[in-house]
């Protein structure tokens, strides 16, 4: 039998971004959606257009630009829903609409308080509504290996009838185990009449660490769609981490020899890394593909053997996922035709001010440390591309920050305004940034808690870049702050102004839209 595509739909802007911490501003979307389109991945969920005014315009502006990739946006069954939902994936090139509704008992009874032939009528009419707009139409029944098993099929086969050309099966919650779930595949595969008129996808939760285990039994089972994230990022314990997911396929190509997929390996470790900076939700160590130890040898014996030959203990190659060492790539004296072809092959689209600004502090760093690594290179366009400049209220005029073993420390910070104004303030602290903190908050008046506080060298050396990455709140609202840089106190400052600056533009826009809304 020839092997088939196994559809690959990413899901890293929608149930990704809604995990508690993750919001990714528009820009930030969008170029997470452009490295998604590099990988090559079938189908791009954008985001829930309905759920907010912020939502719609990433769906909108990610339907304009992204080629190739299928763009999905999620609806609720809902009519308001889907024509929000279709309004944004106007301009898509392939748009698909993805309804989700709850089947399960424990959702009938307590969420939507629904009999089973109403949850029925609603999915059926919401495709029918949908396929109005759309032929790629996308159904979920929420909740899916908690619901009766004859009942999951009866709503299979009535919104396939209905219209639905995929059918995703979401392990919401996180509860199957392999076997148990490729059973369900099985199962619905052989029960539902209809089930050869659409694609059987999958959609699994982590909780009990299974994810991509159950993604794979399922994917043996007939499922020809996975769901899944970059970074395995998604509410509470994650998704099914798309980087593993690939991998397993490719590397075992003699075990899962039914399907294939489209996936441009080399652009996972680069896309991996975007993702985490972005969303400041940073990868643990040893996690498989993506982890900085991934493709590490410490023990002496697997050294010696990988020395030797380099399949006795490794089976992937590092180049294949895009894992080479972060190069060395530009000095002092490289001009801007070298920086301008650096961005490019980063997979980074700047435009002119931006290119300008990415290059003056190339230069400040050139002085600051000696080698420019790839790295560093992805933390400066960062910084500049994702800035909310123009919408600034502070930015940080300069920094003065004593310590002393046994001595209370003490920071003297001066921010400037818009219009220019320098505000400055001292402050004592219980170490240098709980000073430098306690300083901003006496010159902007917000008194903010930290909720998280990390702080990371880019590349290696003892003069390497720390990006410092911190969660703060103030009233109910949370944003993530980053700032970088060589000094990591004024790194450690400049992430806390950009904290702020976040704080008060959303302020300023009023309360986050959507949030009335009960999440998938
Ligand atoms: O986990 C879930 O059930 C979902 C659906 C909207 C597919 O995210
Ligand atoms: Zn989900």
């Amino acid at each position: 039998m020839q092997p088939e595509k196994l559809i690959i739909f990413d899901t890293t802007l929608r149930d990704g971004e809604q995990c508690p911490g993750a919001s990714l501003n528009i820009k930030e979307k969008l170029e997470i959606a452009r490295k998604l389109a590099l990988l090559n991945v079938d189908v791009i969920e954008a985001g829930f257009p309905v759920a907010s005014p912020g939502d719609f315009e990433s769906v909108k502006q990610i339907a304009e630009e992204i080629r190739g990739a299928t763009i999905a946006g999620l609806s609720r069954a809902l009519e308001k829903d889907i024509e929000a939902t279709a309004r944004a994936l106007e301009k898509a090139e392939s748009p698909r609409i993805h309804v989700f509704l709850s089947t399960s008992k424990v959702h009938r009874d307590h969420m939507v308080e629904k009999a089973k032939d109403e949850i029925i009528e609603m999915g059926v009419k919401a495709i029918q509504f949908a396929r109005k707009y759309c032929d790629d139409v996308e159904f979920s029944p929420m909740d899916a290996t908690r619901t009766e098993k004859d009942f999951l099929a009866d709503v299979t086969r009535e919104v396939i009838s209905a219209g639905a050309t995929t059918v995703n099966i979401p392990d919401t919650v996180g509860y199957a185990v392999p076997e148990e779930f490729a059973e369900l595949i099985r199962y619905l595969k052989t029960t539902v009449p209809n089930i050869d008129q659409a694609i059987i996808s999958v959609h699994c939760h982590n909780d009990l660490g299974l994810a991509v285990a159950n993604s794979l039994a399922a994917v043996q089972a007939g499922a020809r769609q996975v769901e899944c994230t970059i970074n395995g990022i998604g509410e509470r314990a994650g998704n099914a981490a798309m980087e593993e997911i690939i991998m397993a396929v490719r590397t075992r190509k003699d075990f899962f020899k039914n399907v294939y997929t489209g996936i441009e390996t080399r652009h996972i470790q680069p896309c991996s890394k975007l993702v985490s900076s972005l969303t400041g939700f940073f990868v643990q160590r040893n996690k498989a593909i993506v982890g900085k130890n991934a493709f590490a040898h410490e023990s002496g014996i697997h050294q010696h053997g990988f020395l030797k030959r380099k399949d006795t203990f490794e089976i992937m190659d590092p180049a294949d996922v895009g894992g080479e060492e972060s190069e060395l790539v530009m000095g002092k004296h490289s001009g801007r035709n070298a920086l301008q072809n650096k961005v490019q092959e980063l997979g980074y689209t700047l435009d002119k001010d931006e290119l300008d600004r990415v290059f003056q502090e190339f230069k400040i760093l050139a002085d600051e440390k000696k080698e420019i690594f790839e790295d560093d290179f992805h933390t400066l366009i960062q910084k500049q591309k994702f800035s909310v400049e123009q919408q600034n209220t502070y930015k940080l005029g300069s920094l003065k920050c004593a310590f002393e073993t046994g001595k209370i420390p003490e920071a003297q910070v001066v921010l400037i305004s818009l219009d220019d104004k320098e505000h400055s303030a001292s402050a004592n602290g219980d170490g240098p940034v709980d000073a430098i903190y306690n300083a901003i908050d006496k010159i902007t008046g917000l008194s903010c808690r930290l909720l998280d506080y990390q702080v990371m060298a880019k590349t290696k050396g003892h003069d390497a870049q720390g990006e410092v990455t911190v969660r703060v709140q103030h009233e109910k609202r949370e944003v993530l702050g980053k700032g970088a840089g060589v000094n990591t106190l004024e790194a450690s400052a400049l992430a806390y102004v950009n904290a702020i600056n976040k704080l008060l533009l959303k302020s300023k826009s009023g309360p986050v839209e959507g949030s009335e809304l009960p999440g998938p």
